[in-house]
């Protein structure tokens, strides 16, 4: 797909008139240390770790590639080798199934390859997501850009990217995707502070203010910040000068605050689904989900699903009988 590259000549806090799309180029950082999920990501990233039968960080870049994004930037850490091999041609493999006229499975495996024009580049030291992103700077250049983090997972069937590059177009500077999440969750989060946009925009917000991981008191919203983002080249310069913040991490939200602050930030609220695969909980629950809605899995594991929850039910309640 081509776009055509639009210079930014409008004011950034006026919502830009109908254009062409500006952003190509997707980043996608997994390079973390994945602690939440150790031992499993002792020696695998965690944005490997299978759901159902890919792993994390295709669906990831299945997204991109869906919203048109056909540079992908990865930024890979110690275990660069797995994800850069999983993007890559594995030609015995190939061959092997070709020879045995498996065309189904030779699709599969050939498939992460074909999705995008895939390129790698290393963090080095874990220094925190804004550095992660700023290792980006030399690939990415001086257009606009998508951040998909590799192991935040959005549905397959929501829009959410697509939404939030329209925002771009239309009102320049960068734009996050925004959660609503219960008070007692937001300080796992970046929260916005946030006030209405424009009238009519539905679901689109000015972002304010933004605090990396609040307490539930210290909150500005329920806003949470989720693994999406539309960047403005003008974040480079800016994350070049952030110093480490909590955690000791060069952190992208104490950036975007800056940007926040002159008003070029906007969010697109989000409630879809939305997966987090470095908290094992929630992986657990999206390997369900996604298992149930597959149509060459679904209906026997559904079938099996509710049978095993009906014979926890039975057990719980004849504990419950025995405590009582
Ligand atoms: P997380 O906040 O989940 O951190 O990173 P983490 O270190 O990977 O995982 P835990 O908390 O120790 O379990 C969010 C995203 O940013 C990437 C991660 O790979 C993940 O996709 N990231 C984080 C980097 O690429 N580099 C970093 O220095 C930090």
């Amino acid at each position: 797909m081509s776009r055509m590259i639009v210079p930014h000549t409008t004011p950034l806090s006026e919502p830009a008139p109908e254009r062409a799309r500006t952003v190509r180029k997707a980043v996608v950082p997994a390079a973390g240390l994945g602690t939440r999920f150790l031992p499993a990501t002792k020696a695998t990233p965690k944005e490997m770790l299978p759901v159902v039968d890919k792993p994390a960080i295709q669906y990831v870049v299945e997204e991109a590639a869906a919203a048109g994004l056909d540079d992908v930037l990865m930024i890979t850490g110690r275990h660069k080798r797995a994800i850069e091999d999983h993007f890559d041609h594995a030609f015995e493999l190939e061959q092997a199934l070709a020879a045995k006229g498996d065309t189904v499975r030779l699709d599969a495996v050939r498939d992460p390859a074909r999705l995008a024009d895939i390129h790698h580049i290393r963090q080095g030291d874990p220094l925190g997501l804004g550095h992660a992103v700023l290792c980006a700077r030399h690939h990415v250049g001086d257009q606009p850009f998508a951040v998909l983090l590799g192991d935040d997972l959005i549905d397959p069937r929501e829009t959410l990217l697509s939404r939030m590059l329209d925002v771009r177009d239309r009102y320049e500077g960068s734009v996050v995707a925004l959660m609503e999440v219960p008070p007692e969750q937001i300080h796992l989060y970046g929260c916005a502070a946030v006030e209405p946009s424009r009238p009519g925009e539905d679901g689109v917000v000015r972002v304010t203010g933004l605090v990396e991981k609040p307490s539930r008191e210290d909150a500005p919203s329920r806003y949470a910040v989720i693994g999406r983002y539309v960047l403005d080249p003008a974040v480079f310069g800016v994350l070049d000068r952030t110093p480490p913040g909590r955690g000791g991490e060069i952190q992208l939200t104490d950036a975007l605050r800056e940007l926040a602050a002159d008003g070029t930030v906007h969010g697109v609220v989000f409630d879809g689904l939305r997966y987090d695969t470095g908290d094992r909980a929630d992986y657990l629950r999206t390997v369900v989900r996604l298992a149930c809605d597959r149509a060459d899995l679904g209906p026997e594991f559904v079938a099996w699903l509710k049978q095993f929850v009906a014979g926890l039910e039975a057990t719980g309640a004849r504990r419950d009988r025995f405590a009582a």
